[in-house]
């Protein structure tokens, strides 16, 4: 299968990044080599990119997108949350940037096999590392209807949480659910018609984005790995971040004010005496979000927003 991937916000990020600076660069999410592809294109001689990926499809992909760059490129095969790790590895110990473009690449989704898609038939799979012990059918399968509950309310949102946990664990009392088409069938009969004939998107969509998110251990990972590139980041350096859902904005967001403002002093003293120093600035108070032409272009980014954060 083609990897095709169109990469989001792609314009601001470069501009964010400014490759052309020089330096060391990393792609924590380098997917299918888009932005990889548009950031080791303006880099001068002498500066590399580390692209990270935990899927190997992602990886290979990317591998062959960036062949045109040489040694300028090195790929790895890592969660982005072990940065530090393949820094060291590498020999590294200051970079000059860090993109994220979180979440789940268009090329998983599309790929029928890897059971990310609610529009696809195909065994519940939902892993972006297949060597990872949990899959999507292991969440369905063994988790407790409260448990459940908490990922579907939690990470996809949905109002008709506890009725679709209630579904998920009457129905597998039966017989085991196996694949994407008896998990979406399922939670189109648990949403009310009155409220799926309202919605623009996929009855589905929330609670398939729920589970793929816990299977992936995806919102965990992200304020320690933001935290880490910016503790390894030169002055000046910037770290740009593209969410989908507005957990991951939450998260973005938090982190970013944190380390902007860490002073843990209360309010009404005259100076501050923990001692504890901005780490960065915020580039953008508000987060920016896809032109008018990419939206048209490319709808499945109009959930998209970039924070960008420069290290002091
Ligand atoms: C939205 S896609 C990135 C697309 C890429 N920017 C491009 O232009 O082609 C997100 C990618 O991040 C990867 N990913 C998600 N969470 C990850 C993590 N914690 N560690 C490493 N890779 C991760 C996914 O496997 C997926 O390939
Ligand atoms: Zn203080």
């Amino acid at each position: 299968m083609e990897f095709r991937h169109y990469s989001v916000m792609l314009d601001e990020c470069i501009e964010a990044l400014s490759p052309e600076r020089g330096g060391i660069f990393v792609d924590c999410t380098a997917g299918g080599g888009g932005h990889s592809f548009e950031i080791a294109k303006r880099l001068p001689a002498g500066s590399r990119l580390i692209c990270l990926d935990k899927d190997d499809d992602a990886i290979e992909a990317c591998r062959e997108r960036l062949s045109e760059f040489g040694g300028k490129c090195t790929l790895v095969k890592s969660d982005f949350s072990e940065l530090a790790t393949v820094l060291d590895k590498l020999g590294i110990d200051r970079i000059n940037g860090a993109l994220w473009d979180l979440g789940v690449s268009s090329h998983q989704l599309d790929d029928a096999e890897r059971g990310f898609s609610y529009m696809q038939d195909a065994p519940l799979d939902m892993r972006m590392d297949s060597s990872s012990s949990l899959s999507a059918k292991d969440v369905v399968n063994t988790y407790t209807e409260s448990e459940l509950f908490r990922v579907i309310s939690e990470y996809g949102e949905e109002r008709f949480a506890s009725r679709i946990a209630g579904n998920i664990v009457k129905a597998r009392g039966e017989k085991e659910i196996e694949t994407t088409s008896e998990l979406a069938g399922l939670i189109i009969r648990s949403i009310p018609a009155a409220s799926r004939k309202k919605e623009a998107q996929h009855p589905a969509k929330r609670t398939f984005q729920a589970i793929r998110i816990e299977v992936n251990r995806e919102l965990d990972v992200i304020k320690p790995s933001i935290e880490g590139a910016i503790e390894r980041m030169a002055p000046g350096g910037r770290a740009a971040v593209i969410t989908f859902h507005s957990g991951e904005d939450r998260i973005v967001k938090q982190t970013f004010s944190h380390l902007a403002d860490p002073c843990e002093c209360p309010r009404d003293f005259p100076v501050c005496v923990c001692g504890k120093k901005p780490q960065i600035k915020l580039v953008n108070k508000k987060p920016l979000v896809p032109s008018r032409d990419e939206l048209d272009e490319n709808p499945r980014s109009r959930s998209a927003k970039l924070r960008v954060a420069e290290k002091i």
